[in-house]
């Protein structure tokens, strides 16, 4: 396959980057920092013209993984009193627009058999009293994916919803709301990146060629 990885210089997007790249895929990585894709755009993904310009150099794809998001600690722990509109159209921004400039500046790339898989997260589907913003932006790009799966149609646009994973996400919680993470998943442990990126992989390859529109929960069970 041919694939575009968003938040390639990321803890899961590189996870997948070097999964796709054993399997013998070619990987484009897009994010601000470099990655370990076989090529790499320095994009923001709030900059359209530099998505296009990258869409026009490496013609068509198969795949597209939406894996960049918003990492500000800064809207975590904040209560409803605490919180205004700035911090919600923080993440809002990078999740929901950044998500649908990709789209935008791929969608001519893809063909009938591809696939865009996003990054969404369990807040998402069960809510999150410390990470308001954040579950609404993910809540957002659900209903997105599955507007895209419809309006893009043959081309399938699924998303993950991952639980705690552990990259630089979970590095800048405190061990005790870990200890909680790992207490609330039934298999009592973060995930790996490589887990979440196996999944995502599954979804991008022909191996789900009949799954669209769907939310596939990666959370060890988290959220059951
Ligand atoms: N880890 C978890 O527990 C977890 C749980 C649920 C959902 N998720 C979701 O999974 C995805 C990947 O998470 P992760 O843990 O791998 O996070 P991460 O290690 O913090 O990586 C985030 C990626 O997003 C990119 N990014 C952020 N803002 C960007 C922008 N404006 N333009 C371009 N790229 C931007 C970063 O690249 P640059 O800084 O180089 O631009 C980085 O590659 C995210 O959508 C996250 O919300 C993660």
């Amino acid at each position: 396959m041919r694939i575009v990885v968003t938040g390639a210089s990321g803890g899961i997007g590189n996870a997948l980057v070097e999964l796709a790249k054993s399997r013998g895929d070619f990987v484009v990585g897009i994010s601000r920092r470099p990655s370990k894709a076989d090529l790499h755009y320095a994009c923001d993904v709030l900059d359209l013209e530099c998505l296009k310009k990258a869409a026009e150099n490496i013609g068509a794809v198969d795949g597209l993984a939406l894996l960049h998001g918003h990492g500000d600690p800064a809207i975590w722990n904040k209560g409803v009193e605490e919180l205004d509109a700035r911090d919600l159209l923080a993440a809002f921004e990078v999740d929901v627009v950044g998500s649908f400039n990709v789209v935008k500046a791929f969608m001519g790339n893809l063909g009938s058999g591809s696939s865009i898989v996003f990054a969404a997260s369990t807040p998402a589907l069960v809510g999150d009293r410390y990470g308001i913003p954040y579950a609404a932006a993910k809540g957002a790009l659900v209903a997105l994916a599955r507007s895209l799966a419809k309006a893009l149609s043959p081309v399938r646009v699924n998303a993950v919803a991952l639980g705690p994973i552990a990259t630089r996400w979970t590095s800048w919680i405190s061990e005790e709301e870990l200890a909680g993470f790992r207490e609330r998943t039934l298999l009592r442990r973060l995930g790996d990146p490589r887990e979440a990126a196996e999944a995502i992989y599954w979804l991008l390859s022909p191996a789900s060629s009949y799954v669209t529109g769907q939310v596939l929960v990666v959370d060890g069970g988290e959220s059951l």
